[in-house]
């Protein structure tokens, strides 16, 4: 089983719930299968460009124009997503670790998505809709929220942008342990939270375990 790890968070691992998710669902996964191959993007030490008119040209007009010929900026905007991409290729598993800011996902994480959700290269578009390009079957989502969110709650935009994103590319499976209720003041519960989501990491690590024994 090879797993891409992509995180986006500034905080080192102590001050920061969700990388400590991480953390323990790495510590689980590799105790289990020492054999699973993990490759780590820092998303704040591999910064995403933004989107750019560049690169919405060469990542579309292949699309729309069959004669289309990039130019020289056009064809060097993509190479972000290039190296990213190749990353993904090599992966069975991707591993998403961020916090909620602002109810959704830290900007960093919403300008990855931006550069690797590309036709042609992540997907192709057929008759039948969107046709996945990558071997990616399940997503494992580790996130920490001050607020405490429940099932489908509207201002949770983080979730449900994975979902779809994801979903758009053909990967459904979507998994995920939330240490929600991390703003002390709120909820005095906030370590209890913590402590459940730390263990739901680490069953989504047994889970994946077995799953990369199985074959
Ligand atoms: C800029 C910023 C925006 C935030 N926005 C939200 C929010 O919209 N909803 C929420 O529940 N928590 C919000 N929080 C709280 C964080 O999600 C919470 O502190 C979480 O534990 C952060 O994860 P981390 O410990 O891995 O950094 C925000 C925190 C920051 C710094």
């Amino acid at each position: 089983m090879n797993i891409l790890h992509v995180c986006a968070n500034p905080k080192p691992v102590e001050q920061s719930v969700s990388k400590q998710l991480a953390a323990r669902f790495f510590g689980k996964l590799l105790e289990l299968n020492p054999d699973v191959e993990l490759n780590n993007i820092d998303l704040y030490q591999d910064k995403p460009p933004y989107y750019s008119n560049d690169l919405y040209r060469r990542m579309w007009m292949p699309v729309f124009d069959p004669v289309y010929e990039p130019s020289k900026a056009e064809d060097a905007a993509l190479n972000y997503a290039r190296k990213q991409i190749d990353e993904l290729k090599k992966a069975d598993v991707l591993v998403l670790t961020m916090p909620m800011w602002n109810f959704a996902a830290p900007a960093l994480m919403k300008a990855w998505m931006d550069q690797i959700l590309a036709p042609g290269l992540m997907f192709e578009l057929t008759d039948e809709g969107p046709k996945p390009l990558h071997n990616i079957t399940s997503i494992i989502l580790l996130v920490a929220s001050g607020g405490v969110y429940k099932e489908d709650d509207e201002r949770d935009a983080l979730t449900s942008q994975v979902r779809a994103a994801f979903g758009f590319i053909g990967i459904s499976d979507i998994r995920i342990a939330w240490a929600d209720g991390q703003n002390p003041l709120f909820f005095s519960d906030a370590e209890i939270r913590r402590d459940m989501a730390f263990d739901a990491a680490e069953e989504l690590a047994e889970e994946l375990a077995e799953e990369s024994v199985e074959g």
